[in-house]
């Protein structure tokens, strides 16, 4: 999907291009916006499947989405999983916290029944699964859900994963936690990083630690976007899910979509 939009707007823009010509204007060739903006599977392509499961991952990869994003915790034994709420209660139906069951307890669990039954057998990923899914196939944005509840070292385990499958290239790691992107930074200044917000920004904060500046669409506006731009962060929006979301992206600027729905956005 996404070589295919490339190569329809590169069709498009070689036909402005011979029609400039001949009228005589001079025209500098450049990337539109919808061929530069990377597309975000949000806990993977969670329209179509469960969210965080290995499934919504291959089905983000068949949009032709650029990345996945994905909330990296632990289990009791302390293997780092995917899953997005701290209650289990909510999408799986069962009772207790995610830190509360070990790896092959959660195995047992279908993470979000309410998906049906051609997802019954889907279950709640450990990271190191994950990546080997979607190495070289697709970028990952690993976001740390910091709970209370982890190992003093969980943040340095997602890092030393990232290390051992040899994907530093081909993962961001992001968190809500500005703090979390500083032990990252300390860690692989290398690595890149997103601090994620829902809350207004300024955007001549500095912020050394965060690659990648992730809003919320309730706040995607133009200076906001080009402002965070200009001291060099690349910014992503979420969740945008629909036409007006998308051109509110559109019109600032956005690097980065992160939706729900990857295949209606491309
Ligand atoms: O990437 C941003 C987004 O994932 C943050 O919200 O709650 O879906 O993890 P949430
Ligand atoms: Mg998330």
């Amino acid at each position: 999907m996404m070589k295919i939009r490339k190569r329809v707007a590169g069709a498009a823009l070689l036909t402005f291009a011979v029609l400039l010509a001949s009228s005589g204007k001079s025209w500098a060739a450049g990337e539109t916006w919808e061929q530069r903006v990377e597309i975000t599977a949000h806990r993977g392509n969670s329209s179509q499947a469960p969210d965080n499961t290995l499934e919504a991952f291959e089905s983000a990869m068949k949009t032709g989405a650029d990345w996945i994003e994905t909330d990296v915790t632990q289990s009791k034994d302390g293997i780092l999983v995917l899953f997005h709420d701290e209650d289990l209660g909510p999408a799986t139906g069962k009772q207790g916290k995610i830190w509360e069951l070990t790896f092959e307890e959660l195995r047992q669990i279908n993470p979000k029944p309410s998906m049906g039954p051609s997802f019954r057998d889907a279950r709640v990923p450990s990271l190191s699964e994950a990546m080997d899914l979607c190495k070289d196939k697709i970028k990952m944005n690993l976001e740390i859900k910091v709970n209370g509840h982890q190992t003093a070292d969980f943040v340095a385990r997602v890092v030393a994963m990232v290390r051992e499958k040899g994907m530093d290239d081909q993962c961001m790691i992001t968190s809500f936690q500005y703090s979390v992107l500083e032990q990252v930074k300390a860690l692989a200044p290398g690595l890149k990083t997103g601090l994620i917000t829902n809350t207004a920004i300024d955007p001549a904060q500095p912020l050394p630690a965060a690659d990648y500046v992730m809003l919320n669409v309730s706040l995607t506006i133009p200076q906001v976007v080009s402002g965070l731009q200009a001291q060099g962060k690349k910014v992503g929006v979420w969740t945008v899910n629909d036409g007006t979301a998308l051109e509110k992206c559109r019109l600032a600027g956005a690097d980065n979509v992160i939706t729900d729905k990857p295949g209606t956005i491309l």
